[in-house]
């Protein structure tokens, strides 16, 4: 069975959305703002902490997840960079999975993958509480009153 793929930045010939396309441009997009994401994530995590990498710990990620803005933050990291990956990934079992049946168990396998871990990381963000140990106000005494 001969397999096409959509060429991404051609005029298209069949009907229907190109999906093609709307996948290339996500790569560029995501690629554009994960680049200002991943730079600030490490600034704040990493170089502006006094100790630097070092001050990361429990009550630092308890600190950051209290605030409404970090969560956001994170979940768009999270989300941008799996979807980029699992696209990029798909594109490469397309150039090299040559038999149909590979290629789809592994296309199903990466969109299952990376449901379950957006599922999973949003999940953690949203719901993260650093208090549910009844002693976390002895070392947490700002957040868990
Ligand atoms: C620093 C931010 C990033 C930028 C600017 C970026 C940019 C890009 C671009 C423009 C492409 C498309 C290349 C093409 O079509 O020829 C791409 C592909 C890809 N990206 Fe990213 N990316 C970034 C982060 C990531 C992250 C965090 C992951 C993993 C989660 C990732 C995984 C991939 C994969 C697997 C591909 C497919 C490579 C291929 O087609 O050979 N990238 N990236």
């Amino acid at each position: 069975m001969e397999i096409v793929i959509e060429t991404p930045n051609s005029p298209r010939k069949r009907k229907g959305a190109n999906w093609e396309k709307y996948g290339w441009m996500y790569m560029r997009i995501s690629g554009a703002l994960l680049v200002a994401l991943i730079f600030g994530h490490l600034l704040v995590n990493m170089v502006l902490p006094e100790g630097g990498v070092k001050a990361i710990d429990f009550a630092f990620v308890a600190g950051k997840w209290a605030n409404p803005f970090w969560q956001a933050y994170d979940c768009l990291m999270l989300w941008l960079a799996l979807i980029h990956g699992t696209n990029g990934m798909r594109t490469i079992v397309n150039d090299y999975a040559e038999k149909a049946a590979v290629r789809k168990t592994l296309q199903i396998v990466l969109l299952v993958t990376c449901v379950a871990l957006i599922i999973l990381g949003t999940l953690t963000l949203t719901t993260f509480d650093p208090c549910i140990d009844p002693a976390a106000h002895t070392y947490l005494p700002s957040i868990c009153k």
